[in-house]
């Protein structure tokens, strides 16, 4: 499974690489997240019957994390299960949606109200897929990868904040060490019933902020913005609630700063922000819950924060801009 841009980019490059796959057949959808939804589900399964699709047929997942969680999906449900591989193409799937096991769709412009726990045959990760990748995209998995140095390892941390994101050789080190930090969370917890929540990190209001920027009129953020700006808040509500140091609060600020430039919004916002937290479906009996850092590289979960913390927050993310 491709999309237009990963058929074009990526597909040569990899029967260059594997000849055999040549023959596969090709199914192709259309690029963005707005297709990760049942129509396109039910078209593909359609599709798989008639081609004669068996339990143990595979289905190659090469493109971003709308292919791969879709892609995956599709393949967990059709005759209850056919055998799927990852091959990741975007910085993001590559260190986080390819890895854990997580497959859905959205539905009702919920992300990823439908899916399921499962597991590809394997995943394939080819840094050299990032060549053609806007720098958009890459910045993307990057706040991922920064979120996964804040909560599980501070010496990663300190490797972060020397690196060069235009060096090929640097981000095949940086893929590496956030696979292993995911990969060892999710084998710990894979049901996400206690550490794994950690990778939740500037998640409860990246999610808030990156539904806001779908509602028309604001410039839309891609999810690494979007969780960018996450994780500016809640390092602010970690220092402010929990134990994390202001010196290592100032230094997380200013590195996610360097990388990623205000989004504006403005107090009037507020209001739909929290709402939009509160619809988050990893609440429970109606508090808003966080996952905080106690310190650069020890995060904590099922933190409930009060509006009124969450909106001072807000404003400080909201009073960087002015600085
Ligand atoms: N399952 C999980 O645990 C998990 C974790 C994080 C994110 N996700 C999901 O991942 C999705 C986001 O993934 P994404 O950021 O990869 O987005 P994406 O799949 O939409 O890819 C971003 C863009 O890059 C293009 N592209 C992909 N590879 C390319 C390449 N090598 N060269 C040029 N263009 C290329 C795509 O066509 C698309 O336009 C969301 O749906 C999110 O819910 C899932
Ligand atoms: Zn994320």
């Amino acid at each position: 499974m491709v999309d237009e841009n990963t058929l074009q980019n990526c597909f040569p490059k990899l029967i260059e690489e594997i000849p055999a796959i040549k023959p596969a057949e090709i199914i192709e959808i259309e690029s963005g997240e707005i297709n990760k939804n049942t129509d396109i589900c039910v078209n593909i399964w359609e599709a798989l019957s008639d081609l004669g699709a068996e339990r143990n047929s595979v289905i190659i997942n090469l493109g971003g994390g709308v292919i791969t969680d879709m892609g995956g999906f599709i393949a967990s449900t059709f005759k209850r299960g056919m055998r799927f591989i990852h091959i990741p193409t975007t910085l993001l799937s590559q260190v986080d949606a390819s890895v854990g096991g997580k497959v859905g769709i959205d539905l009702k412009g919920i992300k990823n109200l439908v899916g399921c726990f499962s597991n590809p045959e394997a995943v394939f990760i080819d840094p050299r897929f990032l060549i053609t990748l806007p720098k958009k995209e890459i910045l993307s998995g990057f706040a991922e990868i920064i979120k996964h140095a804040l909560v599980a390892d501070a010496v990663y941390w300190k490797t972060l904040k020397e690196i060069n994101l235009a060096e090929p050789g640097q981000l095949e080190t940086i893929i590496y060490r956030s696979i292993e930090i995911k990969n060892n969370i999710v084998q710990q917890d894979p049901m996400e019933s206690g550490l794994r929540k950690v990778l939740n990190f500037g998640h409860t209001v990246g999610h808030a902020v990156e539904s806001l920027s779908l509602e028309g009129g604001r410039k839309q953020l891609t999810h690494g913005e979007a969780v960018a700006i996450g994780m500016i808040c809640e390092s602010w509500l970690s220092w402010k609630n929990k134990s994390l140091p202001e010196e290592e609060f100032n230094e997380i600020i200013s590195f996610i700063q360097e990388y990623f430039p205000p989004w504006p919004f403005d107090d009037m916002d507020f209001h739909r922000l929290i709402a939009l937290m509160r619809n988050d479906k990893k609440n429970r009996d109606n508090t808003i819950l966080f996952t905080l850092l106690e310190k650069t590289g020890k995060a904590t979960w099922d933190c409930a924060l009060q509006a009124n913390d969450i909106k001072d927050s807000l404003k400080f993310y909201l009073s960087l801009d002015k600085k």
